[in-house]
Protein backbone atom coordinates (compact mmCIF):
# COMPACT_ATOMS: atom_id res chain seq x y z
CA UNK A 1 0.00 0.00 0.00
CA UNK A 2 1.36 3.74 -0.82
CA UNK A 3 -0.10 6.67 0.44
CA UNK A 4 0.99 10.08 -0.03
CA UNK A 5 0.10 13.01 2.05
CA UNK A 6 0.29 15.95 -0.95
CA UNK A 7 1.10 19.63 -0.11
CA UNK A 8 1.01 19.79 3.76
CA UNK A 9 3.06 21.72 6.50
CA UNK A 10 5.23 18.82 7.92
CA UNK A 11 6.45 19.92 11.29
CA UNK A 12 8.98 17.30 12.91
CA UNK A 13 10.87 18.48 15.86
CA UNK A 14 13.31 15.93 15.22
CA UNK A 15 14.76 17.69 12.28
CA UNK A 16 13.72 20.89 13.00
CA UNK A 17 11.46 21.01 10.26
CA UNK A 18 8.69 23.43 9.51
CA UNK A 19 7.80 23.37 5.55
CA UNK A 20 5.23 21.96 3.20
CA UNK A 21 5.84 19.41 1.27
CA UNK A 22 4.67 15.60 0.03
CA UNK A 23 5.23 12.55 2.97
CA UNK A 24 4.97 9.57 0.69
CA UNK A 25 3.98 6.09 2.76
CA UNK A 26 5.34 2.70 1.69
CA UNK A 27 4.42 -0.53 3.42
CA UNK A 28 3.62 1.25 6.33
CA UNK A 29 7.09 3.36 6.49
CA UNK A 30 7.85 6.82 5.49
CA UNK A 31 10.12 7.02 2.52
CA UNK A 32 11.61 10.24 0.59
CA UNK A 33 11.50 9.40 -3.16
CA UNK A 34 8.22 10.26 -4.91
CA UNK A 35 6.04 7.29 -5.65
CA UNK A 36 5.27 5.81 -9.63
CA UNK A 37 2.43 3.85 -8.71
CA UNK A 38 -1.28 4.10 -9.69
CA UNK A 39 -2.89 2.55 -6.95
CA UNK A 40 -1.26 5.22 -4.69
CA UNK A 41 -3.81 6.75 -2.08
CA UNK A 42 -3.87 10.37 -2.09
CA UNK A 43 -4.79 12.16 0.89
CA UNK A 44 -5.04 16.32 0.41
CA UNK A 45 -3.29 17.81 3.01
CA UNK A 46 -3.56 21.42 1.94
CA UNK A 47 -4.52 24.03 5.51
CA UNK A 48 -3.46 20.63 7.39
CA UNK A 49 -0.55 20.15 9.70
CA UNK A 50 1.35 16.62 9.78
CA UNK A 51 3.41 15.91 12.39
CA UNK A 52 4.98 12.35 14.29
CA UNK A 53 2.28 10.77 16.05
CA UNK A 54 1.34 11.54 19.17
CA UNK A 55 3.22 9.42 21.94
CA UNK A 56 2.07 8.91 25.03
CA UNK A 57 3.59 7.76 27.95
CA UNK A 58 1.25 7.45 30.75
CA UNK A 59 -2.07 6.13 30.47
CA UNK A 60 -4.41 3.73 32.52
CA UNK A 61 -6.57 1.07 29.74
CA UNK A 62 -8.10 -0.90 32.76
CA UNK A 63 -7.64 -4.30 31.05
CA UNK A 64 -7.62 -6.59 32.55
CA UNK A 65 -10.44 -6.28 35.42
CA UNK A 66 -11.72 -3.05 34.90
CA UNK A 67 -13.42 -3.02 31.71
CA UNK A 68 -16.28 -1.28 32.73
CA UNK A 69 -14.00 1.88 32.73
CA UNK A 70 -12.18 0.88 29.42
CA UNK A 71 -10.79 -1.58 27.63
CA UNK A 72 -7.68 -1.70 25.28
CA UNK A 73 -10.08 -1.40 22.31
CA UNK A 74 -11.87 1.81 23.46
CA UNK A 75 -9.14 3.60 25.08
CA UNK A 76 -6.80 2.95 21.64
CA UNK A 77 -9.96 4.49 19.64
CA UNK A 78 -10.25 7.20 22.09
CA UNK A 79 -6.54 8.04 22.21
CA UNK A 80 -6.73 7.83 18.04
CA UNK A 81 -8.70 10.31 17.93
CA UNK A 82 -6.94 12.15 19.75
CA UNK A 83 -4.13 11.86 17.62
CA UNK A 84 -2.13 9.31 19.56
CA UNK A 85 -0.18 6.55 17.74
CA UNK A 86 1.55 5.00 20.94
CA UNK A 87 0.55 4.72 24.17
CA UNK A 88 2.47 3.45 27.18
CA UNK A 89 -0.09 1.67 29.80
CA UNK A 90 -0.18 1.79 33.49
CA UNK A 91 0.12 -2.08 35.21
CA UNK A 92 -2.43 -0.96 37.86
CA UNK A 93 -4.82 -3.14 36.49
CA UNK A 94 -7.15 -6.32 37.89
CA UNK A 95 -5.03 -8.15 38.71
CA UNK A 96 -1.62 -6.06 38.20
CA UNK A 97 0.62 -6.49 35.20
CA UNK A 98 3.47 -8.23 37.61
CA UNK A 99 4.64 -11.14 35.69
CA UNK A 100 5.14 -12.06 31.97
CA UNK A 101 2.14 -13.94 31.14
CA UNK A 102 -0.22 -10.92 31.80
CA UNK A 103 2.48 -8.87 30.13
CA UNK A 104 1.64 -11.27 27.15
CA UNK A 105 -1.86 -10.96 27.49
CA UNK A 106 -1.52 -7.17 26.72
CA UNK A 107 0.53 -7.51 24.55
CA UNK A 108 -1.72 -10.14 22.60
CA UNK A 109 -4.99 -7.93 23.13
CA UNK A 110 -3.59 -4.89 21.81
CA UNK A 111 -2.53 -6.54 18.48
CA UNK A 112 -5.98 -8.34 18.02
CA UNK A 113 -8.11 -5.78 19.37
CA UNK A 114 -6.73 -2.14 19.96
CA UNK A 115 -6.12 0.25 16.65
CA UNK A 116 -2.78 1.75 18.00
CA UNK A 117 0.90 0.83 19.26
CA UNK A 118 0.23 -0.26 23.26
CA UNK A 119 3.34 -0.48 24.98
CA UNK A 120 3.32 -2.12 28.48
CA UNK A 121 4.41 -0.73 31.67
CA UNK A 122 5.28 -3.67 34.34
CA UNK A 123 5.47 -3.33 37.98
CA UNK A 124 8.12 -2.70 40.02
CA UNK A 125 6.89 -4.91 43.21
CA UNK A 126 4.28 -7.96 43.38
CA UNK A 127 1.10 -6.80 43.75
CA UNK A 128 2.15 -2.93 43.56
CA UNK A 129 2.52 -3.87 46.97
CA UNK A 130 6.15 -1.84 47.82
CA UNK A 131 7.42 -5.06 49.45
CA UNK A 132 8.88 -7.40 47.24
CA UNK A 133 10.50 -6.87 43.78
CA UNK A 134 8.75 -8.50 40.64
CA UNK A 135 10.54 -10.06 38.17
CA UNK A 136 11.74 -6.92 36.43
CA UNK A 137 13.97 -8.85 34.21
CA UNK A 138 11.30 -11.49 33.06
CA UNK A 139 8.90 -8.03 32.66
CA UNK A 140 11.75 -7.18 30.33
CA UNK A 141 11.84 -10.26 28.14
CA UNK A 142 8.31 -9.91 28.14
CA UNK A 143 7.80 -6.74 26.27
CA UNK A 144 7.79 -3.91 29.02
CA UNK A 145 9.07 -0.62 28.31
CA UNK A 146 9.22 0.40 31.65
CA UNK A 147 8.78 -0.19 35.33
CA UNK A 148 6.67 1.60 37.86
CA UNK A 149 3.91 1.05 40.28
CA UNK A 150 2.05 3.66 39.32
CA UNK A 151 -0.98 4.49 41.65
CA UNK A 152 1.06 4.22 44.47
CA UNK A 153 4.10 4.94 45.28
CA UNK A 154 7.17 2.62 47.16
CA UNK A 155 7.17 3.59 50.45
CA UNK A 156 9.61 1.48 51.67
CA UNK A 157 13.52 3.28 50.63
CA UNK A 158 15.54 0.37 50.53
CA UNK A 159 12.96 -1.82 48.04
CA UNK A 160 13.23 1.76 45.82
CA UNK A 161 16.91 1.29 46.10
CA UNK A 162 16.76 -2.16 45.04
CA UNK A 163 13.92 -1.50 41.93
CA UNK A 164 16.23 1.04 40.62
CA UNK A 165 19.41 -1.02 40.84
CA UNK A 166 17.49 -3.75 39.11
CA UNK A 167 15.60 -1.16 36.59
CA UNK A 168 19.38 -0.14 36.08
CA UNK A 169 20.63 -3.77 35.36
CA UNK A 170 17.89 -4.17 32.58
CA UNK A 171 18.14 -0.89 31.08
CA UNK A 172 14.23 0.04 31.72
CA UNK A 173 13.52 3.61 32.94
CA UNK A 174 11.59 3.46 36.54
CA UNK A 175 8.72 5.85 36.56
CA UNK A 176 8.15 6.92 39.87
CA UNK A 177 4.39 8.05 41.47
CA UNK A 178 6.23 10.57 44.32
CA UNK A 179 3.06 10.61 46.98
CA UNK A 180 4.43 10.06 50.56
CA UNK A 181 1.58 8.60 51.57
CA UNK A 182 1.64 9.77 55.47
CA UNK A 183 1.40 13.12 54.35
CA UNK A 184 -1.26 12.53 51.67
CA UNK A 185 -3.22 10.02 53.78
CA UNK A 186 -7.26 10.89 53.30
CA UNK A 187 -6.43 14.13 51.46
CA UNK A 188 -8.93 14.25 48.55
CA UNK A 189 -7.61 17.55 47.59
CA UNK A 190 -4.93 20.26 47.15
CA UNK A 191 -4.53 21.51 50.89
CA UNK A 192 -5.25 24.96 51.04
CA UNK A 193 -7.29 28.31 51.46
CA UNK A 194 -10.21 26.02 48.86
CA UNK A 195 -9.51 22.68 50.81
CA UNK A 196 -10.49 24.75 53.80
CA UNK A 197 -13.34 26.56 52.33
CA UNK A 198 -14.18 23.06 51.30
CA UNK A 199 -14.14 21.28 54.61
CA UNK A 200 -12.34 18.75 52.37
CA UNK A 201 -9.04 16.49 53.74
CA UNK A 202 -5.82 18.48 51.98
CA UNK A 203 -2.45 16.76 50.20
CA UNK A 204 0.09 19.17 50.88
CA UNK A 205 2.61 19.90 47.99
CA UNK A 206 5.12 18.32 50.06
CA UNK A 207 3.52 15.01 49.54
CA UNK A 208 4.99 14.99 46.50
CA UNK A 209 8.16 16.77 46.89
CA UNK A 210 9.62 14.88 49.84
CA UNK A 211 9.25 11.13 47.72
CA UNK A 212 10.95 13.60 44.30
CA UNK A 213 14.10 14.75 46.75
CA UNK A 214 14.17 10.67 47.99
CA UNK A 215 13.93 9.38 44.56
CA UNK A 216 16.54 11.84 43.17
CA UNK A 217 19.05 11.19 45.70
CA UNK A 218 18.55 7.49 45.24
CA UNK A 219 18.62 8.34 41.57
CA UNK A 220 22.44 9.76 42.24
CA UNK A 221 23.05 6.55 44.28
CA UNK A 222 22.16 4.05 41.85
CA UNK A 223 23.09 5.92 38.57
CA UNK A 224 19.57 4.64 36.98
CA UNK A 225 17.23 6.55 35.24
CA UNK A 226 14.36 7.64 37.06
CA UNK A 227 11.60 9.11 35.27
CA UNK A 228 8.87 11.74 37.40
CA UNK A 229 5.61 11.13 36.72
CA UNK A 230 2.39 13.53 36.59
CA UNK A 231 4.73 17.10 37.89
CA UNK A 232 2.27 19.25 39.80
CA UNK A 233 4.22 21.57 41.75
CA UNK A 234 6.63 24.61 41.21
CA UNK A 235 8.41 22.76 44.15
CA UNK A 236 9.08 19.57 42.66
CA UNK A 237 9.76 21.48 38.98
CA UNK A 238 13.02 23.35 41.09
CA UNK A 239 13.92 19.58 42.33
CA UNK A 240 14.16 18.55 39.07
CA UNK A 241 15.76 21.11 37.61
CA UNK A 242 18.54 21.14 40.12
CA UNK A 243 19.29 17.00 39.50
CA UNK A 244 19.47 17.80 35.91
CA UNK A 245 21.96 20.65 36.55
CA UNK A 246 23.85 18.04 39.05
CA UNK A 247 23.84 15.54 36.08
CA UNK A 248 21.49 13.00 37.48
CA UNK A 249 19.97 10.85 35.31
CA UNK A 250 16.10 12.29 36.10
CA UNK A 251 13.44 13.12 33.32
CA UNK A 252 9.97 14.12 34.05
CA UNK A 253 6.36 14.35 32.34
CA UNK A 254 3.58 16.44 33.29
CA UNK A 255 0.41 16.25 32.09
CA UNK A 256 -2.39 19.08 30.55
CA UNK A 257 -4.95 19.42 34.25
CA UNK A 258 -1.56 20.60 36.13
CA UNK A 259 -0.80 23.60 33.41
CA UNK A 260 -4.51 24.79 33.12
CA UNK A 261 -6.62 24.04 36.07
CA UNK A 262 -5.87 25.26 39.79
CA UNK A 263 -7.84 23.87 42.94
CA UNK A 264 -10.46 26.78 42.84
CA UNK A 265 -12.19 24.18 40.39
CA UNK A 266 -12.79 21.78 43.00
CA UNK A 267 -15.29 24.29 44.31
CA UNK A 268 -18.28 23.12 42.72
CA UNK A 269 -17.45 19.60 44.07
CA UNK A 270 -17.60 18.46 40.65
CA UNK A 271 -15.24 15.25 40.79
CA UNK A 272 -14.08 15.46 37.79
CA UNK A 273 -11.36 17.74 39.27
CA UNK A 274 -10.24 15.03 41.61
CA UNK A 275 -7.17 13.73 40.77
CA UNK A 276 -3.61 12.44 41.89
CA UNK A 277 -1.71 14.34 42.44
CA UNK A 278 -4.39 17.13 42.70
CA UNK A 279 -4.70 20.42 41.38
CA UNK A 280 -2.71 23.12 42.80
CA UNK A 281 -2.58 27.05 42.34
CA UNK A 282 -1.55 29.73 40.09
CA UNK A 283 2.16 30.11 40.71
CA UNK A 284 2.42 26.37 40.44
CA UNK A 285 0.86 26.08 36.82
CA UNK A 286 3.53 29.16 36.10
CA UNK A 287 6.20 27.03 37.30
CA UNK A 288 5.23 24.15 35.30
CA UNK A 289 5.02 26.24 31.89
CA UNK A 290 8.53 27.68 32.58
CA UNK A 291 9.91 24.12 33.34
CA UNK A 292 8.17 22.75 30.03
CA UNK A 293 10.02 25.67 28.22
CA UNK A 294 13.40 25.51 29.78
CA UNK A 295 13.49 21.73 29.39
CA UNK A 296 13.40 20.69 33.12
CA UNK A 297 10.01 18.86 31.80
CA UNK A 298 10.25 16.73 28.99
CA UNK A 299 7.33 15.01 28.18
CA UNK A 300 3.50 16.42 27.74
CA UNK A 301 1.30 12.63 28.83
CA UNK A 302 -2.41 12.51 29.81
CA UNK A 303 -2.59 10.38 32.68
CA UNK A 304 -5.70 8.89 30.55
CA UNK A 305 -7.36 7.79 33.92
CA UNK A 306 -10.95 6.77 33.16
CA UNK A 307 -13.65 6.20 35.61
CA UNK A 308 -17.45 5.10 35.10
CA UNK A 309 -20.45 7.67 35.60
CA UNK A 310 -21.71 5.28 39.06
CA UNK A 311 -18.17 5.65 40.48
CA UNK A 312 -17.84 9.30 40.35
CA UNK A 313 -21.02 10.56 41.13
CA UNK A 314 -20.42 10.10 44.71
CA UNK A 315 -19.52 12.61 47.35
CA UNK A 316 -15.93 13.91 46.85
CA UNK A 317 -14.13 11.80 49.12
CA UNK A 318 -15.25 8.80 47.59
CA UNK A 319 -14.72 9.46 44.03
CA UNK A 320 -11.95 7.76 42.82
CA UNK A 321 -9.14 9.93 41.31
CA UNK A 322 -8.43 10.58 37.34
CA UNK A 323 -9.31 12.58 34.75
CA UNK A 324 -9.77 11.09 31.04
CA UNK A 325 -7.31 12.95 28.52
CA UNK A 326 -6.74 11.03 25.21
CA UNK A 327 -8.95 13.10 23.69
CA UNK A 328 -7.97 16.80 25.00
CA UNK A 329 -4.71 16.39 24.78
CA UNK A 330 -3.46 18.29 21.40
CA UNK A 331 -6.56 20.86 22.53
CA UNK A 332 -5.28 21.73 25.51
CA UNK A 333 -1.84 21.77 24.80
CA UNK A 334 -2.66 24.23 21.90
CA UNK A 335 -4.72 26.59 23.82
CA UNK A 336 -2.74 27.02 26.41
CA UNK A 337 0.88 26.65 25.85
CA UNK A 338 1.06 27.67 21.83
CA UNK A 339 -1.81 29.76 21.17
CA UNK A 340 -0.33 31.72 24.76
CA UNK A 341 3.22 32.01 23.14
CA UNK A 342 4.78 30.26 25.94
CA UNK A 343 6.32 27.11 23.72
CA UNK A 344 6.34 27.33 19.66
CA UNK A 345 4.57 24.51 17.89
CA UNK A 346 7.47 22.67 17.10
CA UNK A 347 8.36 23.08 20.84
CA UNK A 348 4.64 21.75 22.05
CA UNK A 349 5.37 18.76 19.74
CA UNK A 350 8.32 17.54 20.44
CA UNK A 351 7.09 16.88 24.48
CA UNK A 352 4.72 13.96 22.55
CA UNK A 353 6.87 12.63 20.25
CA UNK A 354 10.59 12.88 20.05
CA UNK A 355 11.50 13.39 23.88
CA UNK A 356 9.18 10.56 24.56
CA UNK A 357 10.42 8.14 21.78
CA UNK A 358 14.54 9.17 22.91
CA UNK A 359 13.86 8.95 26.57
CA UNK A 360 11.89 5.55 26.42
CA UNK A 361 14.20 3.98 23.47
CA UNK A 362 11.31 3.86 21.23
CA UNK A 363 12.80 2.76 17.56
CA UNK A 364 12.22 3.93 14.52
CA UNK A 365 9.04 6.19 15.88
CA UNK A 366 8.63 9.98 16.84
CA UNK A 367 10.42 11.74 14.42
CA UNK A 368 8.98 11.54 10.45
CA UNK A 369 12.63 10.79 9.12
CA UNK A 370 12.87 8.42 5.83
CA UNK A 371 12.45 4.81 6.80
CA UNK A 372 10.21 5.54 10.11
CA UNK A 373 7.13 3.88 10.72
CA UNK A 374 4.97 6.04 9.50
CA UNK A 375 2.84 7.25 12.58
CA UNK A 376 1.43 10.35 12.08
CA UNK A 377 -1.06 12.51 12.89
CA UNK A 378 -2.56 15.16 10.86
CA UNK A 379 -4.70 18.77 12.56
CA UNK A 380 -6.34 20.99 11.08
CA UNK A 381 -5.26 23.93 12.81
CA UNK A 382 -8.45 26.02 12.16
CA UNK A 383 -11.50 23.49 12.81
CA UNK A 384 -13.76 24.86 15.74
CA UNK A 385 -15.22 22.63 18.17
CA UNK A 386 -17.20 21.96 21.39
CA UNK A 387 -16.14 19.43 23.18
CA UNK A 388 -18.65 17.32 24.32
CA UNK A 389 -20.28 14.23 26.43
CA UNK A 390 -21.64 13.23 23.04
CA UNK A 391 -18.76 13.15 21.58
CA UNK A 392 -16.24 11.26 24.09
CA UNK A 393 -15.15 8.28 22.28
CA UNK A 394 -13.60 6.38 25.58
CA UNK A 395 -15.71 4.28 27.47
CA UNK A 396 -15.67 7.05 30.52
CA UNK A 397 -16.51 10.61 30.53
CA UNK A 398 -14.65 11.83 33.58
CA UNK A 399 -13.30 15.07 32.01
CA UNK A 400 -13.44 18.35 33.62
CA UNK A 401 -13.46 20.28 30.29
CA UNK A 402 -16.60 19.11 29.22
CA UNK A 403 -18.33 22.18 27.46
CA UNK A 404 -14.70 23.37 26.26
CA UNK A 405 -14.51 24.97 23.11
CA UNK A 406 -11.44 24.38 20.91
CA UNK A 407 -9.51 25.45 17.87
CA UNK A 408 -7.54 23.00 15.99
CA UNK A 409 -8.37 19.00 16.01
CA UNK A 410 -6.84 16.10 14.55
CA UNK A 411 -8.53 14.89 11.80
CA UNK A 412 -6.52 12.07 10.38
CA UNK A 413 -4.37 9.47 12.70
CA UNK A 414 -2.24 6.98 10.75
CA UNK A 415 -0.27 3.99 12.28
CA UNK A 416 1.71 1.96 10.37
CA UNK A 417 0.59 3.68 7.43
CA UNK A 418 -2.63 2.46 8.09
CA UNK A 419 -5.72 4.97 8.69
CA UNK A 420 -6.93 3.85 12.23
CA UNK A 421 -9.52 7.31 12.44
CA UNK A 422 -10.57 10.02 10.83
CA UNK A 423 -13.33 12.86 10.51
O1 LIG B 1 -5.62 10.36 39.40
C1 LIG B 1 -5.03 9.31 39.27
N1 LIG B 1 -5.66 8.22 38.79
N2 LIG B 1 -3.75 9.22 39.62
C2 LIG B 1 -3.09 8.05 39.65
O2 LIG B 1 -1.93 8.04 39.99
C3 LIG B 1 -3.79 6.80 39.31
C4 LIG B 1 -4.95 7.06 38.45
C5 LIG B 1 -5.87 5.89 38.29
O3 LIG B 1 -5.39 4.75 38.10
O4 LIG B 1 -7.08 6.08 38.29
Amino acid sequence: MQVCIKNIRVIDPSQNKDVIENIFIKDGNIVTAPLTNNSMKIINGKDKIAIPGLIDIHSHLREPGQESKETICSGTKSAASGGITTVFCMPNTEPVIDNAQLVEFIIFKAKTEGIINVFPIGCATKGSKGTLLADIGMLKQAGVVAISDDGLPINNSMIMRCVLEYTKMFDLPFISHSENTDLSKHGVMNEGINSTILGLRGIPKQAEEVMISRDIMLAQLTGSHLHVAHVSTAGAVDLIRNAKKQGINVTAETCPHYFTLTDDVVRLYDTNTKVNPPLRNKEDIEAIKYGLLDGTIDCICTDHAPHTKDEKNKEFDLAPFGIIGFETLLNLVLSELVYTGILSLTQAISKMTYNPAKIFNLKGRGSLIQGNVADITIIDPNYIYKFNEDNIISKSKNSPFIGKTFKGKVVMTIVSGRIVYHI
